[in-house]
């Protein structure tokens, strides 16, 4: 949940940095630091805020070193401040690191360093142990103390390490957090993310775990853990550099939800042959596979925990098989029943989430069979899974998840059918008709896209409310979950998703005059339930918005405003009912001064447990 970016080559190194750190202030963005190797010696210039905070101050003295690390920080161990940002260093400063992850055993070595060498420290992280470590074993070969010092480190870490001594090279380790190596001419990159790197090169080596990287201006060699090189395909981005980048958008959260027809369309076509049969990216999941399967769990976190319940819905509804969606940060806790019997399929946009990542890891142990669902490409969640299927929704930047979440459902969805047409468990007439109507979504999005001015109005009516309740009944709850997290993560208002049925149990006594409400009305088998449920809160004095389906003009009578969507089949209202919430919560937010793209204490992947 930090950003890290090193350099080494030609060009005036803080450039580069300040550069590639602004691709990745996603990641973290409470303080930021450069080191750079300058005038024989390691200057180190960090500050708690935003990288603006950083380039100010470097704009003040020019740093011409060519070779330096630049962090940018999320803060786990200390709170944000000039000392505990990165990068830090040993206690003669003749060693500069930054790190992304968290060290589980560093006050066992700050003590020890204390006690045995009388270290002192600058600051209250984790990170800075490692650089004293580093130095403890520092006898003139960087590469050899780093090996020596990662032996005693336990927890996540990707790092970057200079030497005033060996001012010729980095070093890198990658364990648990992401780490990339861009290749470039007389020049060299590391990174925790492609953005980063994007303007300068697009040849990356996808660093796995456990790996250490030796970098200098010529060239770059992967060692294992036992020292030895190994050998790496050079990893080609096809993103453009563009795409990375606001397009216009004022925030890159609006530009995604625009994204989501061409994601949902690339994620959902490129799996289809030309008979609209299922092609499942050489997922081997047969008949045979699928009837020794007597336990399916989907792990996930946030967003995509959202889209797990949904995916639940469409496996147990198409392929009738049952199947258990669990938090990722729960489910080892729980003594989950994993055998090779086990699918376990993990969804996350990018893939680095620690906690999906340590539930794959123990599900794997036991023997499930491991499915993945992730955006990035390369990244520990799908490189760690026997198959992945990739949403192909590109790099998602802002911190709430827009089109990860529709990618993820259609991924879903092609994942149920698949079961359900390998199984039999699905007549082929009715596959055709959702296959059909899935076909339809990148358009019926759209429509929803080119008209939404009633939901600004409608967002710009009531940014003020400090309390909000998103209901629904049957796969509409699993929506109001996913509007609600939407808006408490942009605008702050506090915001409770459930399922309408259950207000009566207790909940209602909130609903109070006024109290806004949003209402998923979209289920036609459900609908009277669902009217009698809006007509409950409204009789208490609710402020009620609904969404229903194109056509429904009988809503207008019970629901203060209505927010329509095409009309579609009740199984995949999903795709389309997301996107007005999504788009109310983005006009509640900018309406509240909020900054939509970066959230106050959230970062865009949690790779921390
Ligand atoms: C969603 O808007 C949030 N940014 C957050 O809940 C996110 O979905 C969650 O942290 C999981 O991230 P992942 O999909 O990258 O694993």
């Amino acid at each position: 949940m930090c950003g890290i970016v090193g350099y080494i080559g030609n060009k005036k190194a803080t450039d580069v940095l300040v550069d590639g750190l602004s691709k990745l202030e996603y990641r973290g963005y409470d303080s930021a630091g450069v080191a750079v190797f300058d005038e024989e010696e390691i200057k180190v210039r960090k500050y708690k805020g935003r990288m603006a905070v950083l380039e100010e101050h470097l704009k003040e003295e020019d740093l011409k070193g060519t070779i330096g690390i630049g962090h940018t920080r999320w803060a786990t161990h200390g709170e944000p401040s000039d000392r505990n940002s990165h990068p830090h260093t040993n206690v003669s400063g003749s060693i500069a690191l930054i790190h992304n992850g968290i060290i589980e055993n560093y006050m066992k070595l700050k003590e020890w360093l204390i006690e045995t060498n009388g270290d002192h420290f600058k600051s209250e992280t984790d990170s800075e142990v490692i650089a004293h470590l580093i130095d403890y074993y520092y006898k003139g070969d960087l590469l050899d103390a780093v090996y020596k010092a990662i032996e005693k480190m336990e927890g996540a870490y990707a790092i970057g390490v200079i030497c005033k001594d060996e001012p010729d090279k980095i070093v890198a380790v990658r364990k648990d957090s992401p780490l990339i190596v861009g290749l470039g001419e007389n020049e060299n990159f590391i990174a925790s993310d492609i953005p980063a790197l994007l303007k300068y090169t697009r040849d990356m080596y996808l660093i796995e775990n456990d790996e250490v990287v030796l970098l200098t201006k010529e060239g770059v060699i992967i060692f294992n853990e036992l020292r030895q090189e190994v050998k790496r395909d050079v990893f080609k981005v096809t993103w453009n550099a563009e795409a990375a980048e606001k397009e216009g958008y004022e925030h890159f959260m609006m530009k995604e939800i625009n994204e989501q027809p061409k994601g949902i369309h690339d994620t959902l076509h490129r799996r289809l042959d030309k008979d609209d049969h299922i092609v499942l990216d050489g997922i081997q999941l047969t008949k045979e596979d699928l009837d020794k399967i007597n336990k399916v769990y989907i792990v996930a976190c946030g967003t995509a925990y959202n889209a797990g319940l949904v995916g639940k819905y469409a496996i147990e509804k198409f392929a009738k098989i049952p199947v258990d969606v669990e938090v990722a940060s729960e489910f080892r806790y729980k003594e989950p029943f994993i055998d090779d019997k086990t699918l376990f399929i993990a969804v996350s946009q990018s893939g680095e989430t620690l906690d999906t990542l340590a539930a794959l890891r123990e599900a794997k142990r036991k023997g499930a069979r491991v499915l993945s669902v992730v955006n990035v490409v390369g990244s520990s969640v799908s490189r760690e899974s026997d198959d992945v299927f990739y949403t192909w929704a590109g790099p998602e930047i802002a911190v709430a998840s827009t089109k990860a979440y529709t990618t993820q459902l259609v991924s879903m969805y092609l994942i149920a059918l698949h079961m359900a047409t390998t199984k039999g468990s699905l007549e082929e007439a009715e596959y055709k008709k959702i296959i059909t109507e899935l076909k339809s979504m990148p358009d019926k999005v759209q429509k929803i896209l080119d008209d939404t001015k009633n939901i600004q109005q409608i967002a710009d009516e009531n940014f003020n409310h400090e309390n909000a309740f998103y209901i629904g009944r049957g796969i509409d709850v699993n929506v109001a979950y996913e509007g609600s997290l939407k808006l408490k993560e942009i605008s702050y208002i506090h915001s409770e998703a459930i399922a309408a049925g259950e207000l009566k149990h207790g909940t209602i006594a909130l609903i109070e005059e006024g109290r806004m409400v949003v209402a998923l009305a979209t289920q036609d088998r459900l609908y009277q339930k669902m009217l009698s449920n809006i007509q409950e809160v409204r009789a208490r004095g609710a402020y009620v918005i609904a969404v229903a389906k194109e056509g429904n003009k009988e809503i207008e009578k019970v629901a203060d405003k209505v927010i329509y969507i095409p009309d579609t089949m009740d199984e995949l209202t999903p795709i389309l009912s997301v996107v007005p919430l999504q788009i109310f919560s983005y006009y509640i937010a900018v309406a509240r001064g909020c900054d939509v793209d970066k959230p106050k204490n959230l970062a865009k992947s949690v790779t921390v447990e």
